[in-house]
């Protein structure tokens, strides 16, 4: 396997600021001198993720995550550190040298050619709606009520027949290997080459930074037998889970919040209308990757499915993996249209601004799908209704909220508040208490049981201030403190790294600790990193660090001479019983002038 340069692995690093980064996925606050958000690799609802942005380290006190810029970025990518670091590098644009990786080097060539035959393509069929040969595709977008400027904003176009593509492709030079890879053309068993869309309506779907990287196409006749539409198949510059049609649009909409719609002809249609700030999931339920996408770009996310089409099950669980990514997830509600291009035709768009702005939030949505589930007529199911909302009231962590809920429901639905906060009291206190009981019992790790956490706390403030203030601590540390101090086997290492470094400076400190492949240390690194120690005064932390050290010798030292005196005198000389003694009177009045 080719191995690349600490040079070039640090060329990488610094280009890459891990705060930047880490914000492409997370939604980070400034506290002091970190950031915080939520983890993005464990459930939670208070931020326990933390990311340094003077040391470029994360660490997780909640899952214990923890590292640098490519522990991250191979953590969330699911990928290799090998290949977070060639992600990272493509990101700051930092070319690999041909000799270092000649697979990585095909393949980022060949992505580009890529992009440039979708490219191609775009402008083929676009240009190809505007020839006589396209009247019925002309017919369609003019039945559809589409105008010319969204024909031209989203580069919609009409594919030719057979293999005109190809052929045209061909005529730009591209090769065979390159226009197989985008899945525009198929080989079939006879050797032809044959263009995947065919006499369909073409939707580009570009990424966030405007390439194409796939289509969709419609098609334009009845024929039941045919798909509706079809789309690019995953391929190296295309991947479903990870895209957005038209957020290339919608992230250049001043608008506080994206309207997330199912289909391409959804955000089309309202795109044209007004809404610019539209994006359709691409056929799939929302996945966690678009969640976390759209939370780079606002802050409200509108569902706006089709009133028929996904079933409350998929509104709930888009509802949620929007709400884990911090995102205020809310539910447009939509009667008499199936859905929104058809509603918007319909009832115009200063209908549908009001469907936008009355939209519901998921807990609304919740309590609305039990009350369709209940009798509200019928007092027992009314009773059985008001456990249940009070179970979806308790989770919301903010009072204020509760409130607004609680007189909502209350009005909506007819049961009076006081009956609601009696309930609501009841749920939070039960589930807070089975909480207790399941998480008492689970402890981290087996050896920070066993070691007393202020010598563990002591120990990371050694290893902080090393790698913090190297200069200023480095000899007072080393003369005074010694490996076998340490209790804490990562901390045992960690100091060992550093005593064997030969190091001079931080910077080079920290370049090698995070080198070192191993999660657990760098998972424990990056909790001493993110740690905010307040160290006002190096020399005076590192004297009572020492204090510290030199007591517990002289007590430990104490223990065992106490110990030897009274348990193997009889196998002592005098002499040497009374050395002992006398070390013994030495220490106590030592220890003394200590306290
Ligand atoms: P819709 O059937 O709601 O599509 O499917 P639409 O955009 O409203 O299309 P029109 O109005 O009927 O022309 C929603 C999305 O699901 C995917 C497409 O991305 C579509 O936009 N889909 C649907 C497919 O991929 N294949 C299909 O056969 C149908
Ligand atoms: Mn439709």
């Amino acid at each position: 396997m080719v191995q690349y340069t600490d040079e070039l692995k640090e060329e990488i690093r610094s280009a890459n600021d891990i705060v930047d980064v880490i914000s492409q996925y997370v939604s980070l606050k400034r506290s002091g001198r970190n950031f915080f958000g939520l983890c993005p690799f464990h459930k939670e609802k208070s931020p326990s993720f933390s990311v340094s942005a003077d040391r470029q380290y994360f660490h997780c006190f909640g899952c214990h995550k923890g590292g640098d810029v490519f522990t991250f970025v191979s953590e969330i990518e699911k990928v290799s550190f090998k290949e977070a670091l060639e992600l990272l590098a493509e990101r700051a644009k930092i070319q690999l040298p041909v000799s270092e990786n000649p697979e990585f080097n095909k393949k980022q060539y060949l992505k580009d050619r890529m992009y440039k035959v979708n490219s191609e393509a775009t402008i083929f069929y676009h240009e190809r709606l505007y020839k006589p040969l396209a009247k019925i595709a002309q017919d369609y977008v003019k039945q559809r009520k589409l105008d010319n400027n969204t024909l031209k904003a989203f580069k919609i176009g009409y594919s030719g027949e057979y293999n005109e593509l190809y052929k045209h492709l061909k005529s730009k030079s591209f090769k065979d290997e390159e226009i197989l890879a985008t899945g525009l053309v198929n080989k079939n068993d006879r050797g032809e080459y044959i263009d995947r869309f065919r006499k369909r309506l073409m939707f580009p779907i570009l990424d966030v930074s405007g390439r194409v990287i796939a289509f969709g196409g419609r098609k334009l006749d009845n024929n039941e037998k045919t798909a509706k539409y079809i789309n690019s198949n995953e391929n190296l510059v295309y991947s479903k889970k990870k895209n957005l049609f038209a957020l290339n649009l919608a992230k250049q909409s001043d608008s506080k919040n994206i309207i997330l719609v199912e289909g391409y002809m959804d955000a089309i249609s309202l795109y044209q209308r007004g809404f610019n700030n539209v994006v359709a999931s691409l056929g799939t339920a929302l996945t966690e990757e678009q969640g976390r996408l759209l939370r780079r770009y606002c802050e409200q996310v509108i569902l706006s499915y089709d009133s028929d089409g996904a079933g409350q099950e998929a509104i709930m669980r888009g509802l949620t993996i929007l709400e884990d990514q911090g995102c205020d997830a809310r539910v447009l509600q939509m009667d008499g249209a199936k859905d929104p291009d058809e509603y918007v035709i319909k009832y115009g768009s200063g209908r549908f601004k009001m469907l936008v702005d009355n939209a519901i939030s998921l807990v609304e949505f919740k309590i609305k799908m039990l009350k369709n589930k209940y009798n509200l007529e019928n007092s027992n199911d009314k009773i059985r209704f008001l456990k249940e909302i009070t179970k979806v009231l308790s989770d919301v962590d903010n009072k204020i909220e509760k409130e607004i809920y609680i007189d909502k429901i209350s009005k909506q639905y007819n049961i009076s508040k006081e009956a609601i906060y009696a309930e609501v009291n009841k749920a939070t206190y039960t589930s807070k208490k089975d909480e207790k009981v399941l998480i008492k019992p689970k402890i981290k790790k087996e050896e920070v049981v066993e070691i007393n956490p202020a010598i563990i706390k002591r120990e990371n403030m050694i290893i902080y201030l090393l790698i913090n203030y190297f200069r200023e601590s480095y000899e007072k540390i080393v003369t005074n403190i010694f490996l076998e101090d340490f209790k804490l086997e990562s901390n045992k290492l960690l100091f060992e790294t550093i005593l064997n470094s030969q190091a001079e400076e931080s910077d080079k400190i920290l370049q090698i600790i995070s080198n070192i492949e191993d999660s657990e240390i760098q998972s424990h690194v990056s909790e001493i990193l993110v740690t905010d120690y307040e160290i006002n005064s190096v020399d005076k932390c590192i004297e009572d660090l020492v204090n510290t050290y030199n007591k517990e010798r002289l007590a430990n030292r104490k223990m065992e001479i106490v110990h030897i005196l009274d348990n193997k005198s009889s196998e002592l000389s005098k002499d040497e019983i009374s050395k002992l003694e006398q070390e013994l009177s030495d220490i106590i009045v030592e220890l003394a002038k200590k306290k």
